[in-house]
């Protein structure tokens, strides 16, 4: 049975990261287990940045953005050499058991170790919402929250000046943060990967939406679908007539004290791999589907189809058009 254990934060950081970390060195203790913490993630770990850590190590941090173990992405973890030194500097310590908070890429390297002897747990940790094997990740709901906070600001000068503003938020290839958000906010267009909308599309729908009486609009855009919003504004410009600006919301989307809801989601799936660990199970992750805490082996996780969630995208052409 396991009797220390590790946390780490990998990837881009996630509101509620910090609320998973206390929970799980929280839940550890309870246990009878030694608690430590790795800096950095993988890069941390394999450069040794590894403390043993107590209860008051994480007070007043549920409450608080970004992770306080700080991340990193180390694309030479693939390296079986590389990954070879943070099993090492584990074995040294005698952690027998590491939980990995991040995204897909933080998985696959949790999987990695497992094959090398160290028992792992992959838990959610991303805006992106990108994890199939959860309904929601950790730092989805805060995001999304931050988002429309923005865009009910930006509403606010778009229609003063009855411009149309393209907002690009972040995902990476996944586009549910523009998705919730645009339904969240009645947009006029929402343009995502799985809800892509043509460009002749776009110029006439701003054309004829110029022709009303409502004379400003809003367009929700997922990052990586144009390669370049502000040119596209322009070019929205030039060939519409319509006055159309670009903002990218960029990181201040990451940022931000964790809603209830993140902080709720963190502190259980925390828990949860804290007991999955007792339970001598390892190379998994943990997820909430349903209301429902969830587990799945991380490579069957990895394969399954994200979620596209058609109910929303099936009201899009009935409310916000
Ligand atoms: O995965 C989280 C995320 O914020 C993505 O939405 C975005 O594409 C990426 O990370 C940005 O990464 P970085 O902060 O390393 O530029």
């Amino acid at each position: 049975m396991v009797k220390k254990i590790a946390v780490l934060t990998s990837g881009g950081d996630a509101p509620g990261m910090n609320a998973c970390v206390r929970a799980v060195i929280r839940a550890g203790l309870q246990q009878g287990l030694d608690t430590f913490v790795v800096y950095e993630g993988y890069k941390g770990l394999v450069e040794g940045k590894i403390e043993q850590v107590d209860r008051n190590f994480v007070s007043d941090i549920i409450n608080r953005g970004g992770t306080i173990l700080k991340s990193a992405r180390l694309r030479e973890f693939k390296d079986e050499k590389v990954r070879a030194i943070a099993v090492e500097q584990l074995k040294k310590r005698g952690i027998d058991g590491l939980i990995c908070i991040g995204g897909d890429g933080t998985y696959l390297g949790a999987k990695k170790l497992t094959e090398m002897g160290i028992n792992t747990v992959g838990l959610p940790g991303t805006i992106d919402n990108d994890i199939a094997s959860t309904d929601y990740s950790i730092g989805f709901d805060t995001c999304l929250n931050t988002i429309v906070d923005c865009v009910d600001k930006i509403r606010d000068t778009t229609a003063s000046h009855q411009r149309c503003t393209f907002i690009e938020v972040m995902g990476n290839h996944c586009g549910d943060l523009a998705l919730f958000s645009g339904i969240a906010e009645g947009v006029e267009m929402i343009i995502t990967p799985d809800h892509p909308i043509p460009e002749d599309e776009i110029m006439e729908t701003l054309k004829r939406l110029k022709q009303g009486k409502k004379k400003h609009s809003l367009v929700i855009v997922s990052e990586k679908v144009f390669p370049d919003i502000h040119e596209f504004a322009k070019k929205v410009t030039r060939e519409t007539g319509v006055e159309a600006r670009a903002e990218v919301l960029g990181h201040l989307q990451r940022g931000g004290s964790p809603s209830a809801f993140d902080r709720i989601l963190a502190t259980r799936l925390g828990v949860e791999a804290v007991e999955l660990l007792l339970a001598g199970e390892s190379g998994i992750c943990v997820g909430q589907v349903r209301n429902k805490i969830v587990h799945y082996d991380i490579y069957e996780a990895l394969e399954l189809p994200r979620n596209k969630h058609i109910a929303l995208l099936n009201i899009i052409d009935l409310v916000n058009k």
